[in-house]
């Protein structure tokens, strides 16, 4: 495996600590070899040093001497060089030296953890080198990072770029929430399980809320962030998937072309917002200082990197209708905040409300509860994480002579019913890469078409810049603007607090 951009931070802190549990938990063959490929100069020596402070800082299984004494044996570190006509000598001598040495038998997986802007240029190069070709019997396959692009017409461009190195097959885009265990489990919740699937349309559920909250900020990311934004950070990749996964028909098997043709039919069927209405169908949000867990927070723009007046998005919420049979009138609203209260990632499936109701009348309503019956819809909350679990709520008589009807929980909790520590999501997606099952990574045309939907909100959010007076909107510690609670109340609905 050939990492470049490995002394970054995402090397360091997620791919080798991932590969060093399937190392120890001997999910990799003895031989296995990682080259880590950077401009500056390190020594094998020195890499190694850094790596191990990297599995023992952010790993999920912890270190033992042994296995790292073993795994470390196969770390190497190479320097390239773009501009000089052998630039690449040293990395193509080390992958033919790990074949002879370590039988590597000339397959290859190429990680690009790299500024997106070194994406193309370094296709380019590994193809005039030879190291893009796959030799009969060996495989040579390249994982991408996010961001996929800046917008479709990038998206595209990338895509066109890449397919002149590589055959789709060979290109595995990462998009990490595939990889978690709980995100994997939406499938087998749907499609393993004969009781939800009947109930899941429009007929039954009232509308989706799609939540990605987080506490922490932009970790001293700011001037990517400043490009970025939330909309390009969380809801292109990670969102989209959630809705394509929640939205999709069940596929006939679980074979990666299969799964990945019903997501993107899904996703085509995601009504697009004409950049005129972006406005009215989002909202955006900046945090200012405040407090989280008691402890005070800059704001946005306080952040390293980060211009001093900037407009950058840190919080977006969005309306999206899917114009199919299954999901027509159906909403799903979509947010995420960068310095919310606390961490969550949760779909609630908000079933419609009864149709009439018996008790109407014998029930005392509650400050603020519907009057229609006073009764509260049924949920079904999956927690991607933290807690991640699922939750059934529905209503219960309170014991006593009254009718008087309460909202209960059934729960499934992860942690008390395996017992197990699930395996990090790049440790899943690692293995399935080198193992050539690409299901749990995004194809072209996903990528395509989440970015279709975005562009066109990115587009309306360029010619209608936010109001200067109304950013930073949102204190760092609350659960975004206001207007994303008056967005939701607009349409009766509410978001569910997690
Ligand atoms: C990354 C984003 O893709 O996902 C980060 O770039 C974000 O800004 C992170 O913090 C969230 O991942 P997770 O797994 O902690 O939900």
């Amino acid at each position: 495996m050939v990492i470049f951009g490995a002394s970054g931070d995402l090397t360091k802190r997620k791919l080798v600590p991932a590969l060093y549990a399937l190392a120890a938990e001997v999910s990799l063959p003895d031989g296995f070899t990682v080259i880590g490929a950077a401009r500056s100069a390190l020594t094998d020596e020195e890499f190694r040093a850094d790596m191990r402070e990297g599995v023992e800082h952010y790993g999920r299984v912890h270190l033992r001497d042994d296995a790292w004494q073993k795994f470390a044996a196969g770390l190497h570190y190479v320097t390239y060089d773009m501009d000089a006509p052998d630039g690449f000598e040293s990395l193509k001598q080390a992958l033919e030296k790990a074949d002879r040495e370590r039988g590597t038998a000339g397959n290859r997986l190429i990680y690009f953890s790299t500024p997106p802007n070194a994406v193309t240029p370094l296709t380019d190069r590994l193809n005039a080198a030879g190291l893009t070709t796959q030799a009969p019997g060996t495989f040579v396959r390249v994982i991408i990072e996010k961001p996929f692009g800046r917008d479709l017409a990038t998206a595209r461009e990338l895509n066109d770029r890449l397919h002149t190195a590589f055959i789709e097959e060979q290109i595995y885009r990462i998009d990490h929430y595939l990889g978690k265990e709980t995100v994997q489990n939406l499938l087998v919740f749907r499609f393993a399980n004969g009781i939800f699937e009947p109930l899941w349309n429009r007929q039954y559920i009232d509308h989706v809320q799609i939540t990605v909250a987080e506490e922490i900020g932009v970790e001293g990311r700011g001037s990517y962030y400043e490009e970025a934004g939330a909309l390009r950070d969380i809801v292109q990749n990670h969102i989209m998937q959630l809705v394509a996964i929640v939205g999709m028909e069940a596929p006939s098997n679980f074979k990666a072309e299969m799964v990945r043709d019903e997501k993107v039919k899904l996703l085509r069927a995601v009504r697009p917002i004409h950049p005129d209405d972006a406005l009215s169908h989002s909202v955006r949000g900046q945090y200012s200082a405040g407090f989280i867990n008691g402890g005070r927070v800059p704001g946005y723009r306080d952040e390293k990197g980060v211009a001093p007046d900037s407009l950058r998005e840190t919080f977006v919420a969005l309306k999206v209708d899917i114009d199919n049979w299954r999901w027509a009138g159906t909403p799903f609203y979509l947010r995420t905040g960068k310095r919310m209260p606390k961490r969550s990632t949760e779909i609630v499936i908000q079933f419609r409300r009864v149709p009439h109701s018996p008790f109407a009348g014998s029930v005392p309503l509650a400050a603020g509860a519907v009057p229609t019956d006073g009764i509260d819809p049924n949920l079904l909350i999956l927690r991607i994480q933290p807690d991640e679990g699922i939750t059934l709520r529905f209503g219960a008589k309170i014991p006593g002579q009254a009718l008087r009807i309460e909202s209960v929980n059934m729960d499934f909790m992860y942690g008390t019913a395996f017992r197990e520590q699930s395996p990090d999501a790049y440790e899943r997606l690692l293995l399935d890469c080198m193992l050539g099952d690409p299901t749990l990574f995004a194809r072209e045309d996903e990528v395509e078409e989440a970015w279709r939907f975005c562009t066109a909100i990115l587009d309306g959010w360029r010619a209608h810049p936010p109001d200067r007076t109304n950013c930073p909107n949102y204190e760092a510690g609350t659960w975004g603007p206001d207007e994303a609670h008056a967005f939701m109340a607009r349409d009766g609905r509410a978001w569910h607090l997690p």
